[in-house]
């Protein structure tokens, strides 16, 4: 059983402390009151002690963007996961976005090692995985997506599994307004993400492992996205950013099945 996970990616957006703590102040109650999801806010570095503060005391987890492996070091404006074991719970790690700008610090490999190293700090990471749109029009989606996975997950204990997230985000789907089809989705996160995660850690961990779709996703799409098998739950960019990202959350935790 998979609890599923509606995590909003605030990306570099809502940064200052007033507006971040308007949003989640009104966001708090009907975000709090939902008990088949799990949610998370994941706000830019600079207003996540604020948030911390706010959240303490109610279920909605905090997450950050990114993070490096290291516990502390030379490594100008890095964040280290020693500093957030303390502050948050989630660390989204190699999203695309970062992926097509931080160079080497987002490898396959730097992706892998912040992995570990979130797991080790008991975060849990919330890895992005996902094709551009001249890779799916090449067929190379499914090569192309497992061998992310794999590359990820190295040396990582099939007994983290439950500790660790996915989020199958095609890039061309990402910002777009042209989500992938429910179908899709679900094809690509139960064969190719889930698939690897069995390769990697085995049959049961993969069962475990809980597995998210991100791009365009809407309080209008989620229902579909949530009924689907293998999906279990969504991460939100756009549709995060204001107060009817309660409207989205609440509508993925009443198309959940209590029995997945
Ligand atoms: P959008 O929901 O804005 O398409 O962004 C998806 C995403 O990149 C979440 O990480």
């Amino acid at each position: 059983m998979r609890r599923p996970l509606i995590a909003a990616n605030w990306k570099m957006h809502l940064g200052r402390a007033e507006e971040a703590l308007a949003l989640v102040r009104r966001l708090r109650p009907a975000l709090s009151a939902l008990d088949s999801v799990d949610v998370a806010i994941c706000p830019p570095f600079t207003v996540l002690a604020s948030l911390a503060e706010v959240l303490r005391n109610s279920p909605i987890g905090l997450g950050a963007q990114t993070m490096h492996w290291a516990e502390s070091g030379a490594h100008t404006g890095d964040v280290s996961p020693a500093m957030l074991a303390g502050l948050c719970d989630y660390a989204i790690l190699g999203h695309s976005e970062r992926r097509a700008s931080a160079g080497p610090g987002a490898s396959d490999e730097a992706i892998n090692r912040k992995v570990l190293a979130a797991v080790e700090h008991g975060l849990t990471p919330i890895v992005c995985v996902g094709e551009s749109a001249a890779q799916r029009e090449a067929g190379e989606t499914h090569g192309f997506v497992s061998r992310q996975v794999a590359a990820a997950l190295q040396g990582v204990d099939p007994a983290a599994a439950r500790r660790i997230v996915l989020a199958y985000e095609p890039i061309w789907a990402i910002g777009s307004g042209r989500a992938a089809t429910p179908a899709e989705a679900n094809r690509t996160i139960g064969i190719t993400v889930r698939g690897a995660v069995a390769d990697s850690l085995g049959e049961g961990a993969a069962e475990l492992t809980r597995i998210l779709y991100g791009g365009s996703v809407d309080a209008d799409n989620i229902t579909d996205f949530m009924h689907m098998p293998d999906i279990d739950g969504a991460l939100v960019g756009g549709a995060s950013l204001s107060p009817d990202f309660a409207d989205l959350a609440k509508a993925a935790a009443a198309a959940c099945d209590p029995n997945r």
